[in-house]
């Protein structure tokens, strides 16, 4: 599949197969992913692709009881939403494979030659860790595309970081970021109306 055509065809996926995805292709989603640029090429990501259906479960359960806590407030919508919150942070659990991408603090090179803390200068600097985590993600999503998956990116499991952390054996200098869970899609689901170009593009001539 071209770019073009897989840029066009992705969209959000949350209804998997059962049909497991093979070792080779979850690396090669990854490989493509870790081609993405990064803050100063530091590459500072690791993506560990949980397959284990138990793990999985464990990790759901975790989110779950961390969305459970959150305070409601006193709208008769709160229930509605706060279940709706919950099956979109655990869902994932259904998913062949759940690809969690973790991230060191990378070095910049300001903080070796200024008084600045590593954090102020990622504020300064507009977060590019985390900017350099979408570009993989992206790879990530249109490799599925490309390779016949669906996919979803979902940062809403993260209310469970440092519980899922432990259930995955993340490394100790690495967080958390992002969840994609990844499969063959039960259907083949429309693309979402996006803006017009109009509305978002300006040319600055
Ligand atoms: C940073 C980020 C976090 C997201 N987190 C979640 C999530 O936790 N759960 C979920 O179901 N979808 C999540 N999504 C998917 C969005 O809901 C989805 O991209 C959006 O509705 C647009 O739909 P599309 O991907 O089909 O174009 C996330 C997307 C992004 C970019």
């Amino acid at each position: 599949m071209d770019l073009k055509q897989s840029i066009e065809k992705r969209t959000s996926i949350r209804n998997f197969t059962d049909e497991k995805i093979p070792v080779h292709d979850l690396k090669e989603l990854v490989r493509r992913a870790g081609l993405a640029p990064s803050v100063n090429n530091y590459q500072p990501w690791k993506f560990y692709a949980i397959t284990n259906k138990d793990i999985l479960s464990k990790m759901a359960v975790k989110v779950s009881e961390k969305i459970k806590q959150i305070p409601s407030n006193k709208s008769i919508a709160a229930k509605n939403v706060k279940s709706q919150v919950e099956w979109f942070a655990t869902f994932f659990e259904s998913a062949p494979a759940v690809i969690a991408m973790a991230m060191e603090d990378y070095e910049s090179v300001l903080e070796k030659g200024v008084d600045l803390s590593h954090d102020e200068i990622n504020k300064m600097r507009n977060f590019p860790d985390m900017q350099s985590a979408g570009a993989a993600i992206q790879n990530l999503l249109l490799s599925a595309v490309d390779l016949g998956y669906g996919a979803c990116w979902l940062s809403a499991p993260m209310i469970a970081k440092e519980s899922l952390e432990e259930i995955i054996k993340i490394e100790k200098t690495y967080h958390l970021i992002a969840f994609v869970a990844v499969g063959k899609a039960v259907r083949d689901l429309q693309p979402k109306t996006k803006k017009s170009i109009d509305e978002i593009f300006k040319l600055i001539d």
